[in-house]
């Protein structure tokens, strides 16, 4: 008998906890610190050394400072996610261009994401898109809540949990009141000022973007030799860089590059967003899956490993047979590829401090 009464008493302990953990822990802001300057940082104008922006930026008025400090603030703050262990910058890092050096990164339960994380700068070319791998929001404002609420990334199944546990934090009033003119923290102000702050997140400081100015007169013979290799290989037709971006910005925006698809992540069809690739050299892995490492094997794919499929894009096909077209670099066309991916890093991307963790002094 007793021993049946302590078997019941573990079972409902067991029980308890298991709720426990699925409901929002509440945060515990007395180790909470924020480091915010006394005048907001400057996220409405676009922080550029190169003179000129691209017509896009020119007219980012739209962004506003106080909101996009508190989309910051968000972003960085762990009690985003059910039980305050990770926050959007846990996967989406800055020292990486915002994404992180795993192929599946871990979510508030150590459970592993499905996809690979992804670099996030320039979202706003890519309103026309759509983003995650396979494009499915279209809205900024609607994509901010979806890692909040996915089951394995931060775990909010219920949305309205999430402004009352922010609401219990005593920082945010001041920001909100900032913000929006009054304290009330609503679903509608966190989309926006998430939003905003995921706007600000502008790269237009690499070589390259410089390059466009100074008609590539800055490059080094091998970053012409590589540029001339990506635009000769159809690499641009893909992955424009005509337009500066280097994202995909012309009519193709989806496309399948010939994996082997051992995994059964569909994607679009059959096809995946074509990725930017802004702060290329700071975002392994690579691919949707994560599966490259490093630059040198996403070019061996293109070399040699190119898969035919009944949805590879012809681009990479050969006309002749209608297989797949191996490119077949040597370590020469390699390396000035790679010497020519690297001048899309943007120093300034990852150690602007109006883009880093307002937690951390
Ligand atoms: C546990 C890791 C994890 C967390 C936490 C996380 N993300 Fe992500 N993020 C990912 C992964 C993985 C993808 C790709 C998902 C897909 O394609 O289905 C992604 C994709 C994105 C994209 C799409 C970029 C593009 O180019 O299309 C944005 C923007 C983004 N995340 C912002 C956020 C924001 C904002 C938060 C916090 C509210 C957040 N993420 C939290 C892992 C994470
Ligand atoms: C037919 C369109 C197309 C062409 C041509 C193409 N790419 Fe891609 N590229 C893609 C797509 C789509 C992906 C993502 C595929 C996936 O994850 O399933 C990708 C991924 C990449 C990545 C990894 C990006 C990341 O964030 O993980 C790099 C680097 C890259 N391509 C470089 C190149 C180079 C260099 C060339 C020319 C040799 C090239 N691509 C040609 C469409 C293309």
């Amino acid at each position: 008998m007793k021993k049946i009464l302590l078997l019941s008493l573990a079972i409902i302990a067991v029980v308890i906890n298991y709720n426990c953990q699925k409901s929002a822990v509440s945060p515990d802001p007395s180790n909470v610190k924020l480091y915010l300057p006394d005048q907001p940082y400057e996220y409405s104008k676009v922080n550029t050394t190169i003179g000129k922006l691209n017509n896009y930026y020119e007219d980012m008025t739209v962004i506003d400072n106080d909101k996009a400090t508190l989309g910051r603030v968000l972003f960085y703050d762990k009690a985003l996610s059910l039980n305050n262990s990770v926050a959007c910058a846990s996967c989406h890092n800055q020292k990486n261009a915002f994404s992180d050096v795993v192929a599946f990164s871990k979510g508030f339960e150590e459970k592993s994401t499905v996809r690979n994380s992804m670099g996030i700068s320039n979202l706003i070319d890519e309103v026309s898109i759509g983003y995650f791998w396979d494009a499915r929001e279209t809205k900024i404002e609607t994509m901010v809540f979806a890692p909040i609420a996915n089951h394995i990334e931060m775990g909010f199944d219920r949305l309205d949990l999430i402004t009352e546990k922010i609401s219990k934090l005593p920082y945010y009033a001041e920001l909100f009141q900032k913000a929006y003119g009054t304290a009330d923290i609503t679903e509608d102000r966190m989309r926006n000022s998430m939003g905003q702050f995921l706007f600000s997140l502008v790269s237009q400081n690499s070589k390259f973007d410089e390059g466009l100015y100074k008609g590539f007169s800055n490059f080094t013979p091998a970053e012409i030799r590589g540029k001339q290799l990506f635009t000769e290989n159809n690499c641009g037709s893909c992955h424009q860089i005509s337009s500066g971006f280097s994202s995909s910005y012309g009519s193709t925006k989806f496309a399948n590059i010939g994996l082997d698809l051992v995994d059964n992540d569909p994607g679009i069809n059959g096809l995946y967003k074509i990725p930017r690739l802004k702060n290329i050299a700071l975002t392994a892995p690579y691919m949707h899956d994560g599966r490259f490492k490093t630059l040198d094997e996403v070019l061996e794919h293109y070399s040699h490993d190119i898969e035919n499929n009944s949805k590879l894009s012809f681009q990479l096909k050969d006309n002749s047979n209608g297989g797949p077209k191996r490119l077949e670099f040597t370590p020469e066309q390699k390396a000035d590829l790679i010497a020519f991916l690297n001048t899309m890093t943007d120093k300034d991307l990852i150690t602007n401090p109006k883009y880093a963790s307002p937690f951390i002094k």
